[in-house]
């Protein structure tokens, strides 16, 4: 569970969220909204990275401000998945044990997506792909209570992009919080029990996939939230 109350965030004079009110319960919850809308920013907040100006946050009934080791209940994926470049897989997974003081079984997990044939090459080697794949056994490998996955599936091919949606079904079917964010809704459908739907960084809709439906009259999410980015005057892009 992550609770986010009154949460200004602001670069200077530009105002990324503007009083930010929301509530992440166990279950899937699709973070959504255009480009520069807010959803890293927030998603940076939650994890402490990112110092907001006012408002609070908990995670686990936790307050996250001045509590780093908060950090320990939440599985991050970041939207660009950066690690040194000369530094092997292997010696990367071993690495983030270490940071975590935390070890596990990594075999599992390097076959889960195929990254047996890599585990000795740097990571500057690999491909955008093959570094989401690391970025995701990343943030899934330490069984963490909540789980922050910003734009996952973006660019993945479909055999892993099936595996990563199976996964993030199985860690919902075991009680975890799951954050995601796409900007291409078609991707959530199916995956999100709940919408978040930000427009410049406020909260314009939060609710069950089905009040959404419901509240815009529409078949799907992606057209639910185009209605709704058009009737708040937004461009659709
Ligand atoms: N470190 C930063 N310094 C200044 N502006 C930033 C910084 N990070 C993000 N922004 C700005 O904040 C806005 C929201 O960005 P972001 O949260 O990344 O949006 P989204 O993830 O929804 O695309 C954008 O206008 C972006 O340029
Ligand atoms: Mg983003």
């Amino acid at each position: 569970m992550v609770e986010v109350k009154g949460l200004v965030k602001r670069y200077g004079s530009l105002t990324v969220l503007r009083g930010v009110d929301v509530t992440f319960p166990p279950g899937v919850t699709a973070l959504v909204g255009p480009n520069a809308s807010g959803k890293t920013t927030l998603l940076k907040s939650i994890l402490g990275l990112v110092i907001p100006q006012e408002g609070s946050i908990h995670v686990m009934g936790e307050p996250v401000t001045g509590h780093p080791e908060i950090r320990r209940h939440v599985g991050y994926m970041p939207q660009m998945v950066q690690f040194p470049e000369n530094l092997t897989l292997k010696e990367i997974l071993e690495w983030v044990q270490d940071l975590r003081n935390v070890r596990v079984d990594l075999e599992p997990w390097v076959s889960w997506v195929g990254l047996e044939e890599f585990v000795d090459k740097p990571f500057g080697y690999l491909s955008g792909g093959t570094r989401q794949k690391v970025g995701m056994v990343a943030a899934l490998m330490f069984d963490t209570p909540v789980l922050i996955l910003d734009e996952p599936t973006a660019g993945l091919d479909p055999l892993s992009n099936t595996r990563f949606k199976e996964k993030i079904r199985e860690e919902r079917d075991r009680g975890k919080t799951i954050i995601l964010t796409s900007h291409i809704l078609s991707e959530l459908e199916g995956l999100a029990d709940r919408v978040v739907f930000l427009l410049e960084g406020k909260i314009i809709f939060e609710g069950s996939r089905e009040a959404l439906l419901d509240h815009t009259g529409k078949p799907d999410m992606e057209q639910a939230i185009a209605y709704l980015m058009q009737e708040n005057g937004s461009e659709v892009r």
